[in-house]
């Protein structure tokens, strides 16, 4: 074993990492994006291509491996609300509504889901609101499953395999949200300018995600790499501070920061490790007993990094203006 690289034990395995020394703290988050992008490490940016395949090494896993580990009736493949005993599907359905809430739907409004999954939220929220929808996946296999779901539900809902970056569309919407979409995103602040140019003025932006409580955080150790490896290394975490200077530096007005609490990530873990457990069998066939062994250990990491305080998960709501606006009158009055 190389001697000078740290490793942890979890799940019965050793995990090697390198550690790098923390960001340190500054006023400027903008250049802690320029500065991550030069230095690589963690916070790599890739071509559309390079995105499109080191996401889809997990993505494209077979459906059925996500939908017996996320269970409920719209296999939502992020953090639940688990409000008043709720069995599975009221869990996913809490969220979704808060979503819906936070984003102010309406009947016949067009919304934009990034990076839907398997099409269960799109899904819900059409049918449950009544909006009309288009989700964008770069899975092949995640497009299909969500088409089925589509027409199961016979919702007004398109769902098409296009990066966020290639994606163009002739009618402005009414909502663009991510549900634990952006952390795949090198370039945030382009974005939030691709989000600008697809809104109409007074639409909504809304972004649920994870966020460093601190950016002394920052560092790369053996668990964010065994997690970043997941994802094919496409996991950019950054601090709160950070996203919301990309979100005004893009023009938008913010609305909320929305902080859900950590233990529904806890509870959503907790019951993602459960399903595996049942299902174990079943999945070791769909995908070979070592890729079981290691997501359950991704999973365990990740409830373990949840119930500690190195981060929070925010909805963030902002709004394109209907026209750039004059700043409030300080005083007026006086
Ligand atoms: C963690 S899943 C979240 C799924 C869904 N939002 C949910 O809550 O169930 C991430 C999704 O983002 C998609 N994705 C990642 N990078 C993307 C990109 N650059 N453009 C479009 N979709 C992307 C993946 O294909 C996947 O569908």
């Amino acid at each position: 074993m190389d001697a000078g690289v740290p490793t942890i034990a979890v799940d019965g395995e050793r995990i090697k990492g390198v550690k790098r020394q923390a960001m340190g703290t500054t006023d400027d988050a903008l250049a802690q994006t320029l500065e991550r992008e030069a230095r690589g490490g963690l916070w790599r940016g890739f071509s559309v291509d390079g995105d499109r395949l080191r996401t889809n090494e997990h993505y494209e896993q077979p459906p059925r491996f996500f939908t017996a580990i996320t269970g409920g009736a719209w296999n939502v493949y992020s953090c639940n609300l688990w409000e008043d005993g709720a069995d599975e599907s009221q869990a996913q359905e809490q969220k979704l509504d808060l979503l819906s809430t936070l984003l102010q739907l309406r009947p016949g409004q067009r919304i934009l889901d990034v990076g839907c999954g398997w099409g269960g939220p799109l899904v819900y929220l059409a049918k449950r609101y009544g909006v009309r929808g288009v989700g964008l996946t770069l899975s092949p296999t995640q497009r299909e499953y969500a088409e089925r779901r589509v027409r199961e539900h016979d919702v007004d809902v398109a769902i098409h395999e296009c990066h966020w970056k290639g994606f163009v569309d002739g009618e402005p919407f009414d909502a663009v949200y991510t549900d634990e979409v952006i952390v795949h995103f090198n370039d945030l602040g382009g974005y939030f300018e691709k989000v600008w140019s697809l809104l109409r003025p007074g639409g909504r932006m809304l972004n649920k995600e994870l966020h460093f409580t601190s950016s002394r955080w920052m560092e790369i150790t053996p668990a964010m790499v065994f997690v970043n490896e997941i994802y094919g290394e496409t996991g950019n975490y950054r601090t709160l501070h950070e996203e919301l200077a990309l979100v005004d530096r893009a023009g938008f007005t913010l609305e909320k920061v929305y902080q859900i609490g950590m233990d529904n990530y806890v509870r959503t873990t907790e019951r993602w490790l459960e399903n595996m457990k049942t299902c174990r069998e079943e999945l070791e066939q769909i995908v070979a007993a070592s890729y079981y062994k290691r997501f359950r250990t991704y999973l365990r990491i990740a409830r373990r990094i949840f119930g500690a305080s190195s981060m929070t998960l925010d909805v963030i709501t902002s709004v394109k203006p209907l026209a750039t606006p004059a700043p409030p009158i300080v005083g007026a009055g006086l």
